[in-house]
């Protein structure tokens, strides 16, 4: 009997969510990088727009920095992109260096040749009583672009996707929510201490997310293993919102 062929296919039988395991940052983000501009140029050749769902944090910083190489070196053009972001702290201003506003035009938006008006980002400079409005015009805005082509999305160590805290449930919109302690803590290196860490932020729900044609998650390094094991073995939870992709086509 060869072991090594029963172990593999006992652990692809644990696999709810089809995974793809890569030897480093660098070689994932680069997969990732070729499969968006694959979409974009296909969309191209169509004469049509790419919708992107994009996000922040760590983890996609090596993907947008292959992708404006590839904008550089390379000629992809992003003129035909459409992009909604995941996420936002709220409130917070747009030119603050901890914004994600800021964070897309230091890492993608800022190098590559994507139209302004094509960018959308949750305002977290609002007032609090037109957030629901806010969320209702974000939803059909997508739904007005045809909708999400491929949503790439990143992980919290508590199984958060967006900032879909444990506890959000499957039909959830864009929306107000709070955020646990533990993520303000795990984004405090952005800031000055965790109290400077806002209480907040505007999400896309999970239903938003689920609509996307496409979806890939990326999860790098031993921090976000059990959170991945979470999502991808044990059943689908609103305790690990991550899981709730086991249910996406
Ligand atoms: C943040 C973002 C998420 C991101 C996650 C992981 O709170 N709202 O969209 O996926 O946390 O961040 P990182 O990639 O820095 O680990």
């Amino acid at each position: 009997m060869d072991n090594k062929r029963i172990s593999s296919s006992h652990i692809d039988s644990l696999e709810k969510i089809s995974v793809n395991i890569q030897p480093d940052v660098k070689s994932g983000s680069l997969v990732i990088a070729k499969t968006i501009a694959d979409l974009i140029r296909k969309k191209q050749a169509e004469g049509k727009p790419c919708v992107l769902g994009l996000a922040t944090g760590s983890s996609p910083k090596t993907l947008y920095a292959e992708l404006v190489r590839m904008h550089k070196e390379e000629g992809l053009s992003f003129s035909n992109v459409m992009s909604f972001n995941l996420d936002e702290y709220y409130p917070i201003s747009k030119e603050a260096p901890q914004s994600y506003n800021r964070f897309m035009q230091t890492h993608l938006f800022g190098h590559v040749d994507i139209k302004p008006e094509n960018i959308h980002i949750p305002n977290g400079e609002i007032k609090k009583e037109d957030i629901k409005s806010a969320g209702s015009d974000y939803e059909k805005q997508i739904e007005d672009a045809g909708g999400i082509d491929l949503q790439i999305l990143g992980i919290g160590n508590n199984g958060h996707i967006g900032f879909n805290e444990p506890g959000s449930g499957f039909y959830t919109k864009t929306r107000l929510v709070n955020l646990t302690n533990s993520t303000r803590l795990a984004n405090a290196y952005e800031f000055a201490n965790i109290s400077e860490v806002p209480r907040m932020a505007i999400t896309m729900g999970i239903s938003t997310i689920m609509k996307s044609r496409q979806i890939i998650l990326m999860a790098w390094g031993p921090a976000k293993a059990v959170a991945v094991k979470k999502s991808v073995e044990d059943d689908d939870t609103e305790t690990v919102p991550a899981s709730f992709l086991q249910n996406h086509d």
